[in-house]
């Protein structure tokens, strides 16, 4: 068995902070614009209600968090992330598009929510979940933080079902994307992480059951282009 790699906060944050400038762009160019839809489909399945307190964790460069604000009038959204550098391109973003006093960005951790018991009506992680490392804990604190009958998404890669096509996506996943990424980013090692921490990431319904076990029902595991990336939602009981 692959051992995980190292997921300690001061690893993850600098690498972050190291690839934040060519983070948005990488994104958008190795998942060929799907990401974007992967988000929308996320915040789509919120249902949220006018005026929803939503919480997106690992907001990175808020992308998820910018998502949100569209999904229905007078949303408030709080994106927390600990990267420093990333929550800058993400308050540049959010200046740029008129939305900084609608997202509040918190430099913090997923696994210690710096705000108060049931505040939050929604909760989402973007492609975060899989860098905590301890992923029970943020699942404990999201359990606190959100509102009886609050519905929570979570974006993470997986691995597509379908033999011939896990066979070609591994390739450009774990030969072609991490030097792609290295090429543009500079960082010698940010885009071979991401395969590897997916390939010890709990598979599907695994990871589902860990969600229901944190005091959330209703716990979903949907396929997203053929199963590169799950959406998984819930509401907390
Ligand atoms: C792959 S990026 C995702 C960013 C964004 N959500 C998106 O959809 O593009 C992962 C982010 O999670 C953050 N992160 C990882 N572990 C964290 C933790 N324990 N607490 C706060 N942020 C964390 C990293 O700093 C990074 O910005």
């Amino acid at each position: 068995m692959t051992a995980p790699p190292d997921k300690s906060p001061e690893r993850i944050a600098s690498m972050f902070d190291a690839i934040a400038a060519r983070y948005d762009f990488l994104n958008h160019f190795l998942s060929v614009g799907l990401d974007r839809r992967w988000r929308t489909r996320a915040i789509a399945d919120l249902h949220l209600p006018t005026k929803a307190r939503v919480l997106d964790l690992c907001t990175g460069t808020a992308d998820l968090a910018i998502e949100a604000t569209t999904a229905a009038q007078g949303i408030r959204v709080v994106g927390i992330d600990f990267a420093g550098v990333m929550l800058h391109y993400a308050l540049e973003k959010l200046r740029a598009r008129r939305l900084d006093d609608v997202v509040a960005l918190v430099r913090g951790d997923a696994t210690r929510i710096p705000v108060r018991d049931q505040w939050a009506d929604a909760a989402t992680i973007g492609f975060g979940i899989r860098n905590v490392a301890q992923p029970e804990a943020a699942l404990r604190e999201l359990a606190r933080v959100l509102k009886p009958g609050g519905r929570l998404g979570i974006l993470e890669f997986g691995e597509p079902c379908i033999p011939g096509i896990r066979g070609m996506y591994n390739v450009y996943f774990r030969a072609v994307l991490p030097r792609l990424g290295r090429l543009v980013s500079k960082h010698q090692s940010a885009y071979s992480y991401l395969p590897a921490s997916v390939g010890t990431f709990p598979p599907p319904q695994e990871f589902a059951a860990t969600i229901s076990s944190h005091g959330f029902s209703d716990v979903k595991a949907v396929s997203l282009t053929l199963g590169i990336v799950y959406l998984y939602t819930a509401t907390r009981s």
